[in-house]
This record gives structure tokens, C-alpha cells and sequence, in this order.
């Protein structure tokens, strides 16, 4: 009998996940940005699922950098609970049509540690990376050590996002981010409604860089908070309606604008045919016959 597979995607929409399209640009934009200052370095990815993020990150790869995800894919987790979160979010996860998506995109499969994150440090070398995407367990003690193997990870000003920061369904991963802010020197860049952005290195000039470039990006909401006395942004999408409306609202002005413009050219016009020769000429020529018509009526 053959097997039937699903069809290839063709693009990152058609890819399953969680990775919304303001984490899409924000991936890109740290991972180019990265590329204009010269910094190279490996790349990471703790939970892959079927790929959707891993895909984006596999087009930053550049010669003599690697790329590692680490996923249990269908693998057992490595305690009960991680097991049932493994059951109720990624039952039919399989590191073969992991492999068959990221194939779709790239000719070479990255570097695969099947495996709990927790071993991640046995495949990877301190101060390698430039850029570690945690998005694995949910569970704060899993979090805690994918956060720390991060910071081993990353040289100093190397990026490290997490993802599911403050959902409702995962207070371990808050508790985690927030701890190793508030304890073990992480500084946020920014946050986006799923994902936290932060780096162990120098925040001042990114967030200026980044401030710069959504200026120009119509479809990203951005405002800059404090926390704890430092500068946090706040980025997301615009939501479509908004945009929409946006769009609706500068079409009617440029239209407004246009009407206005032909009615000042029809008035100018008209003043003037009021003052040329002609014009008066013409009303001289009508209230002649007028004024006979009227002395005549008054005998
Ligand atoms: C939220 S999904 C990743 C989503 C993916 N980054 C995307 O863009 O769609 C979490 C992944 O982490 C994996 N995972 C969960 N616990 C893990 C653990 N302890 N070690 C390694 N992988 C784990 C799951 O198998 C799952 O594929």
C-alpha cells in the first residue's frame, strides 16, 4: 500500500505553528541587522514543531555558521508533565514531516538534536551563537534551563527571543523570563503580543535602531514603555480592520484634496471670465435691451 503525504507547502502560511507575522519581521529584522554589523555566529532553536519558525531562521544562515534545532519531536519528554503537554499540543508531531517542510525551503536539513533542550549544551559551544529562539517547554524549570543554556550560548551581544512570555496558559515561562531579567541581567529590547526580545549585551543603540525602522513599517503598532527604569518597546501588528480604515481614511482626503484642487481651478476661471472684456461687454450688450423693457412698462 502507499503511504499518502501532505502536499509541500509552498510558503510560511502554509506551514503549521504558532509564528505571527510580527515575529516573522522582528526575526528578520534582528537577523539582517546582525548581518550589516558583521556579526556572525550560529543559530538556535529550542521547539520546532513542524518548522514554521526554523524555516525563517534556516534563510539567515550564512557560510561556517550552523544551525541547530533541538525538539523531542516524537520522541518520550523527559517527565510526566512535559509528557502531557507533549500529548495535548504536538500529538501529531513527527520529525519526518519536520524534515519534509524545512526541505521544501532549504537543500540542507539543519542540525537535528532529538533530544530534551536540557542537552542542548552537549551540541553546542559556549559564546557560539548569535541568535537563540526558546520556544520548547512551557514549564518554568525547562524554561529556567533553556533561558540559562541561552546565556552560555550567547556571546554577549547575541539575542535571545522567547516565545509564550505571557499567555494566560504558560506562567512559567513569565516567571522564568521575568526572574532571569530581574536576577540574572538579561535586558528586554522588546516584546511583541506572543514573544520577548532581549539581549545580555548593550540594549540602548538596538532599540534606537529598531525605533528607526518602525517609523517607516505602516503595519506595526509601536510605543516605548519603562520597566524598572529601563526603555522596553512594545511592537505588534496593526490589526486589519485599522489598517484598512487607515487606508480608507487618507483615499477620501486624497479625493477631498483633488475636489478642492479642481474647484479653486473652476473658480479661478470663473473670476477670470468675470473681469475679461468680453464678459462685460457681453452683460452691457443684455441689460441695454433690459432697461428699454423696463422704461417701457413705467408709461
Ligand atoms: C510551541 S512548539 C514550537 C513552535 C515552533 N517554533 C513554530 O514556529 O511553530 C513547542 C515544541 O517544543 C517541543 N518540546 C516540548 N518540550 C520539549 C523539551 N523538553 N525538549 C525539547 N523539545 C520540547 C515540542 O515537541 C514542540 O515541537
Amino acid at each position: 500500500m502507499t503511504e499518502t503525504r501532505p502536499p509541500l507547502p509552498a510558503s510560511l502560511d502554509d506551514v503549521d505553528g504558532w509564528f505571527p507575522k510580527v515575529d516573522q519581521r522582528l526575526f528578520t529584522w534582528f537577523l539582517d541587522r546582525q548581518e550589516r554589523l558583521g556579526q556572525s555566529g550560529d543559530l538556535v532553536e529550542l521547539g520546532s514543531y513542524l518548522g514554521k519558525s526554523a524555516i525563517l531562521m534556516g534563510r539567515h544562515l550564512h557560510g561556517g555558521e550552523t544551525f541547530t534545532v533541538c525538539d523531542l519531536f516524537d520522541s518520550q519528554a523527559p517527565d510526566d508533565s512535559n509528557q502531557a503537554e507533549m500529548d495535548g499540543s504536538y500529538a501529531s508531531l513527527t520529525r519526518t514531516a519536520f524534515e519534509a517542510n524545512y526541505r521544501a525551503f532549504h537543500d540542507r536539513l539543519p542540525e537535528i538534536v532529538q533530544a530534551p533542550t536540557s542537552a542542548i549544551l552537549d551540541h553546542v559551544r559556549p559564546e557560539s551563537c548569535r541568535f537563540v529562539h526558546v520556544d520548547a517547554s512551557h514549564l518554568y524549570e525547562h524554561v529556567r534551563g533553556d533561558i540559562q543554556a541561552a546565556h552560555v550560548m550567547l556571546p554577549v551581544e547575541g539575542v535571545i527571543v522567547c516565545d509564550d512570555y505571557r499567555s494566560e496558559h504558560t506562567p512559567g515561562v513569565s516567571a522564568a523570563v521575568w526572574e532571569a531579567v530581574a536576577v540574572e541581567g538579561l535586558h528586554p529590547v522588546c516584546v511583541t503580543p506572543q514573544k520577548f526580545y532581549g539581549t545580555w549585551g548593550e540594549v540602548k543603540q538596538v532599540q534606537d535602531d529598531l525605533l528607526a525602522w518602525l517609523g517607516d513599517q505602516d503595519d506595526l503598532w509601536h510605543e516605548v514603555q519603562e520597566v524598572g527604569g529601563r526603555a522596553l518597546l512594545r511592537v505588534k501588528s496593526r490589526s486589519a480592520p485599522k489598517a484598512k480604515k487607515k487606508d480608507q481614511v487618507r483615499e477620501l482626503k486624497e479625493r477631498l484634496a483633488r475636489v478642492e484642487d479642481q474647484r479653486a481651478r473652476a473658480q479661478h476661471e470663473l473670476d477670470s471670465v468675470r473681469h475679461s472684456l468680453s464678459f462685460r461687454v457681453g452683460r452691457a450688450a443684455t441689460a441695454l435691451p433690459r432697461a428699454i423693457r423696463r422704461g417701457g412698462r413705467r408709461h
